[in-house]
């Protein structure tokens, strides 16, 4: 069995997007292509699926891994899932019966050492999906003030010390830069030292790693854009499976899918629609689905996995 990246509640997103002989899927974030395997198998001899990953790193990997079996019934695009419709849309994937969004990072970008996403990585401390768009966070971590850093640890990571940890960062850098995971997640461990009574189940960087990289990536207006894109591109019927793995995502999904439910996409704070949509989105999961003990044993990055799915009606 192929170990490199574990897919999450694989199982359960099979059953919802029901892969079948000439069926059209989308998987919006490729990663070890774990997901993508498993649906071209269902799907064939002849169902075929378009892969995208913003790191160029998982593309090569999975073309590597896959393309000698699954030949051109897989079809592999670098780009972020932002500029899904165009690329989709070129692509010929433009009425799918099913899109995939799994969120977040994956084991081989975990491991790397030369891209800062783990807390014990000496490398620099880049975190982009893609290194040749945006600003790696050690430029964030080098420019920007107290404040604006205590904002950024509260907003994308919802850290309660982030005063703390934004002016002991701010204090470290006058001496020297913070140049990578592990001197930031050392400096986060001086910070907040672990209370002998509460057992600590995460690392304390955690929060302050998650903020760092959806601000790099931009990764929640990306999810929007993203989500917005795979509910345009499904032909009725087709399904929408969201794997989220923190608070922030799954509040956009679920909001999202409560939206296209309603049909209004109007912000909550519209006290009245203005947008005058019809409902464009069935819920399958009332509840998000969250994996068996089992898996959590077996897989323990599977651990705060959500998965919320929908259908596409005939709008
Ligand atoms: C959790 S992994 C996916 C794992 C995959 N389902 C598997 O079974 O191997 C998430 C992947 O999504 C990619 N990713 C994250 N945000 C992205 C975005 N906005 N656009 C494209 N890819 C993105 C990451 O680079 C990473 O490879």
């Amino acid at each position: 069995m192929y170990e490199g990246h574990l897919p999450v509640l694989v199982e359960e997103v099979l059953e919802m997007l029901a892969p079948a002989p000439g069926s059209l899927h989308i998987d919006a974030t490729l990663g070890g292509g774990g997901h993508t395997e498993r649906i071209l198998e269902a799907a064939n001899p002849d169902g075929r699926l378009l892969g995208l990953d913003a790191d160029p790193a998982a593309i090569a990997r999975v073309e590597a891994r896959l393309r000698p079996r699954f030949g051109d019934r897989l079809v592999l695009r670098q780009a972020n899932f932002r500029e899904l419709d165009p690329v989709a849309r070129a692509a010929g994937f433009d009425a799918v019966a099913g899109c995939l969004f799994d969120l977040g990072l994956s084991s081989f970008q975990l491991a790397d050492r030369d891209r800062g996403f783990g807390f014990r990585t000496g490398g620099p401390l880049d975190m982009r999906f893609d290194a040749s768009r945006g600003v790696p966070a050690s430029d964030l971590l080098a420019t920007l003030d107290v404040d604006e850093l205590a904002a950024l640890f509260r907003r994308y990571g919802e850290e309660p010390k982030a005063g703390r940890i934004a002016r002991a960062i701010v204090d470290a850098r006058r001496v020297a830069p913070i140049a990578s995971a592990e001197e930031l997640a050392a400096l986060i461990e001086r910070v907040l030292p672990p209370n002998p009574r509460l057992p600590r189940r995460t690392h304390p960087a955690t929060r302050v790693f998650q903020a760092l990289r959806i601000a790099v990536n931009e990764e929640l207006d990306a999810l929007e854009a993203g989500l917005h894109a795979a509910v345009d591109l499904l032909r009725p019927g087709g399904r929408l499976v969201v794997l989220s793995y923190h608070s922030l995502e799954d509040r956009i999904v679920k909001r999202f899918f409560q939206a296209e439910r309603r049909g209004c996409v109007c912000p909550p704070e519209v006290p009245v629609c203005v947008c005058g949509r019809d409902p464009r989105l069935r819920l399958v999961t009332r509840r998000s689905v969250t994996p068996t003990p089992a898996e959590v044993v077996a897989n323990p990055r599977a651990r705060s996995a959500r998965l919320r799915a929908a259908e596409r009606l005939a709008a």
